[in-house]
């Protein structure tokens, strides 16, 4: 049988989710996505009407197909933790069951288990903002949707994960050093996201033998990323001043995280690995 993989934070076919999707796709995954609820419809309508279609190309000349597209708000865990002006928000009250407990209990109505659990999300609304000028709301909506997302997902998802499956979040290296302009407590999420990657490897690897692993990725032009607003500069700087001097396409981290999804990696986890044509590496702008 095929592997089965969700993956959470995919609205369009620009980022790391959709490029990890095409890779799981064409090495034989079956793939459900989960996507932001405010972003559904669009994504959608957007794949039903072919809009996606030059994308969906995969190396054998077949187009990737989604299996399902699930409704998915990573804040939050249970109904309960809805406050009422979400419940009754326009975007939110035409899909049903969201929240992260019952989106896995629709793929195991649906599907019943799977094997690769990806978490391909962040926000952090204050992002532009220093991070002396970041307010404690904006500093833990930060964590809440890019850190505790993934512990959460896991959570709710590891019960119905084969044994030897694995699970893949990405990262990025301003966890580790002072990136200017990646501000609004995004820093301290991916520090958390990779600190966890390695509890999380322990705990699941115990309970369940599933892996656990976070890939820190170079910069792309994703959407959640030019929101940030200085994207085209780090693509710049790196392509100045990374070992490799080259572009770095969303399909490298893909093909990256079909590998440590794939029993080839059978032997890695709790990692941060990095797939950033080596800048992590260099300790001079050069
Ligand atoms: P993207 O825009 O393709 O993906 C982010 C996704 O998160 C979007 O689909 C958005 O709808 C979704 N999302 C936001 N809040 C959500 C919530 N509460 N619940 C569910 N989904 C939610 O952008 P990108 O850049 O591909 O981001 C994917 C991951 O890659 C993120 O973790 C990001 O931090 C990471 N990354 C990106 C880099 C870049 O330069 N683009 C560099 C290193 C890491």
């Amino acid at each position: 049988r095929g592997k089965r993989a969700f993956i959470a934070g995919v609205a369009d076919d620009n980022g790391y989710g959709w490029a990890i999707a095409k890779a799981l796709a064409a090495a034989g995954a079956e793939i459900l996505v989960g996507t932001w609820v405010p972003a559904l419809k669009i994504f959608e309508t957007s794949l039903r009407r072919g809009k996606f279609d030059e994308s969906r190309l995969l190396p054998d000349g077949s187009l990737m197909e989604i299996t399902k597209v699930y409704p998915l708000d990573a804040v939050y865990d249970t109904p309960e933790d809805v406050p009422e002006d979400v419940k009754t928000n326009k975007r939110y009250a035409s899909s049903s069951n969201w929240t992260v407990k019952e989106v896995a209990e629709s793929v195991k109505n649906d599907f019943g288990t799977i094997d690769i659990l990806v978490h391909s999300l962040a926000n952090g609304p204050e992002v532009t903002k220093h991070l002396l000028e970041t307010s404690r709301k904006g500093y833990l909506a930060a964590i809440s949707a890019s850190s505790y997302s993934f512990v959460s997902l896991l959570q709710n998802f590891l019960p119905i994960m084969n044994p030897g499956g694995a699970s893949i979040s990405l990262t990025y290296i301003a966890s580790e050093r002072t990136i200017p302009g990646y501000g609004g407590g995004m820093s301290s999420a991916k520090a958390a996201l990779e600190s966890d990657t390695r509890v999380l490897a322990f705990e699941a690897g115990r309970v369940r033998k599933i892996r656990v692993n976070t890939i820190s990725a170079g910069p792309l032009g994703s959407r959640a990323a030019k929101a940030i607003g200085f994207i085209e500069k780090m693509i710049n700087y790196s392509y100045t001043n990374a070992p490799l001097q080259k572009e770095l396409s969303a399909d490298e981290v893909g093909n990256a995280a079909a590998f440590l999804v794939s029993p080839l990696a059978s032997a890695v986890t709790g990692s941060v690995v990095y797939v950033d044509n080596g800048l992590n590496t260099m300790g001079l702008a050069c």
